[in-house]
C-alpha cells in the first residue's frame, strides 16, 4: 500500500470528468487499498479517485467512528434523492482547513459496483448522504467550494495559492539543504 498525493484546489486536474471503470482486478484493488490508506492517514471520511489524479469513477467513504467501515462505490449513480434538503458544513482533503455549509438532498439511494464489479444499491442519510454526494461531485470535476458565493470562492482560491507558494518555498529550501 502507499499514501498517494492528494491534489489541492485550485489544481485544474480536479476539474477533469472521470470515466467509468470497465476492468476489475488487481489494479482496482490496489487503487482502493492505496486510496483507503491515504484517506485514513489524512484523516478524512471520503476520497474520490479524481483527488489522487486518477480520473475514473471510484469513490471511497468511511464515516464510522472506528474507521473500519470502508465503503467502495464504483461507477455510482444517484437513483433517488429526497425533496428534503439538509445543510452540512463540508470540508475537503483537496481544500484543507476550509469548511462551509452546502445544501443537498437529505436522503439518497445510490446504485454502484463494488470493488469486484458486483452491482449493489445503497440508501444513505445524514453525514453518509453528504459524503457520497460530495465525492460523486469530484467525479464530475466539481469541488464543494463551487457551491459557495464567487466572493468566498475567490478568497479560498487566494488562500490556497498563498499556502502552496509557502509549501514550494519550504521544499526549495529543504532541497538547498537549509533549514529555518
Ligand atoms: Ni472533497
Amino acid at each position: 500500500m502507499a499514501i498517494l498525493n492528494i491534489l489541492r484546489y485550485p489544481d485544474a486536474r480536479l476539474h477533469k470528468v472521470a470515466k467509468p471503470v470497465t476492468e476489475f482486478g488487481e489494479r482496482i484493488n490496489k487503487l482502493v487499498a492505496d486510496m483507503a490508506e491515504t484517506m485514513y492517514d489524512a484523516p478524512g471520511v471520503g476520497l474520490a479517485a479524481s483527488q489522487v489524479d486518477v480520473h475514473e469513477q471510484l469513490i471511497i467513504v468511511d464515516t464510522s467512528e472506528t474507521k473500519d467501515e470502508l465503503r467502495v462505490f464504483i461507477n455510482p449513480t444517484i437513483v433517488w434523492a429526497s425533496a428534503e434538503k439538509q445543510v452540512y458544513d463540508e470540508g475537503c482533503l483537496s481544500v484543507p482547513g476550509i469548511y462551509d455549509g452546502v445544501e443537498r438532498p437529505a436522503q439518497i439511494k445510490v446504485s454502484a459496483l463494488d470493488a469486484s464489479g458486483k452491482p449493489f444499491e445503497f440508501s444513505a442519510d445524514g453525514l453518509m448522504a453528504v459524503c457520497i454526494q460530495h465525492e460523486m461531485d469530484h467525479l464530475m470535476g466539481k469541488v464543494f467550494v463551487e457551491y459557495l458565493s464567487p466572493l468566498k470562492r475567490n478568497r479560498i482560491k487566494a488562500k490556497m495559492l498563498k499556502e502552496e507558494r509557502g509549501i514550494e518555498r519550504e521544499a526549495a529550501l529543504r532541497a538547498a539543504g537549509r533549514r529555518h
